[in-house]
């Protein structure tokens, strides 16, 4: 390492998810002399991580190529256990830097533990206390928690998790989440909706109202997804005000059922996947939420938005003790009754619909940046 440079810190983001999380820590980072910070491209994901990376305007120094159509849990693990087993021996940080809960986190995580190099952990300590919601996430955030020298929870029950996990508590530093940082800084910019794709300008224009509607998760993959697309469609039919409007991830295990259930529908717009400024802007046009997304449930509460959380477990119950999330599962009569309540009845949505954000108060990164370059072993 060049000798200006007293700390030399790696990022490594490998979702869309982790780049939004992480790029408000990258430019707290930058104000720092002395520090030298790179970014690792780990390539899990590639259109949605390219088009995160465009949205904060960040180019990698380094990138991974490992992203397969339709990849298994183990064959992607394996490609990033090579790929970063050769990165940390050409750059030999003395930190990496991993966000949440992903295979790329998890995978770069113990590369870092067996080479010795400090791991920090950004967004720890979130637990469903179920293997098997989220699956595999809950596992991955689990195993990159035993071998992190520095937790950044971002609430204080993400604290209270790792501390009952026997985590030493000079370890954990409760900072927010970054995402509200991430928020903060594109909203400046998501006052105009001439951003938005022109299908959902006119819809505007029209009077309409929007149901913004994501959906990935692994384990509701097949008669999940059959469900949500059932529910969806038959909403659509019944409420000939509103529009739902479902930005698709790229995954072919969502892509294909809600293609095939979904299209055509006059009143559902299927999109690629929104730019962070676009999605953003969408959500503080929308009436309300339907989604099963991590980031989304944490963002909602910032905007004044209520969340319909599509899954039957949730590793960030701070929403819905705060009102603004409710969980519905993935049953397709539930969601119907639960979407329709919220649309037919203004006083059900006010209810919902708070601007307090239990999840962060948008100064997470400079705490995290303050904390790695004073961390005393
Ligand atoms: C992954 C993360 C999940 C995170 C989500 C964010 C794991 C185990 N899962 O979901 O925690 O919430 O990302 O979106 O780490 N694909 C593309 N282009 C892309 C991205 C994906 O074509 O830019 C397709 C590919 O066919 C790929 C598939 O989607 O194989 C699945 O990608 P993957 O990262 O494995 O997605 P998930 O595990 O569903
Ligand atoms: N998002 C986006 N464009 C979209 C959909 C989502 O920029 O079309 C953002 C959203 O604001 C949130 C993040 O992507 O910050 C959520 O990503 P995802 O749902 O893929 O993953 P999760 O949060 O569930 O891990």
């Amino acid at each position: 390492m060049s000798p200006q440079y007293s700390l030399h810190v790696l990022f490594i983001a490998g979702t869309r998810p982790e780049v939004i999380k992480l790029a408000p820590v990258l430019k707290a980072f930058a104000l720092k002399d002395g520090v030298r910070v790179e970014l690792c491209a780990a390539g899990q994901h590639k259109e949605l991580l390219e088009q995160a990376f465009a949205d904060f305007a960040l180019s990698p120094e380094y990138r991974l190529d490992v992203m397969q159509p339709g990849q298994s849990l183990a064959s992607l693990s394996g490609r990033l256990f090579h790929a970063f087993d050769r990165l940390l021996n050409d750059v030999q940080p003395d930190w990496v830097v991993v966000q949440g809960d992903t295979t790329s986190t998890m995978t770069a995580a113990l590369c870092a533990f067996y080479k010795k190099i400090k791991v920090a952990h950004v967004e720890a300590g979130l637990r469903s206390h179920s293997l098997g919601a989220p699956f595999p996430e809950e596992l991955n955030r689990r195993v990159t928690g035993i071998v992190a020298d520095l937790h950044f929870a971002p609430t204080p029950r993400a604290q209270a998790n790792l501390l009952q996990e026997g985590t030493p508590a000079e370890r954990i530093k409760v900072t927010g989440n970054t995402v509200v940082d991430a928020l903060r800084w594109i909203e400046k910019s998501c006052k105009d909706t001439n951003t938005l794709p022109r299908a959902i300008q006119e819809l505007l224009q029209s009077g309409k109202r929007i149901v913004l509607v994501t959906g990935h998760r692994r384990e509701s993959f097949g008669e999940g997804f059959k469900a949500i697309s059932t529910a969806i469609r038959r909403l659509a039919d019944q409420h000939v005000n509103t529009v739902f409007v479902y930005p698709v991830h790229l995954n072919p295990n969502v892509r294909k059922p809600v293609e095939e259930l979904l299209a055509g529908h006059e009143r559902i717009l299927l999109l690629e996947p929104l730019s962070y400024k676009a999605f953003i802007t969408l959500m503080k046009v929308c009436t309300l939420i339907l989604t099963d997304s991590g980031g989304v449930q944490e963002e909602a509460p910032s905007l004044g938005k209520p969340v319909l959380l599509m899954r039957e477990v949730t590793e960030r119950p701070e929403g819905i003790e705060a009102g603004t999330t409710k969980l519905v599962g993935v049953d397709a009569d539930q969601i119907e009754k639960e979407v329709s309540t919220l649309l037919d009845s203004p006083e059900a949505l006010v209810a919902m619909t708070s601007v307090a954000n239990p999840f962060g108060d948008g100064q997470a990164s400079e705490r995290i940046v303050a904390a790695i370059i004073e961390y005393k072993p």
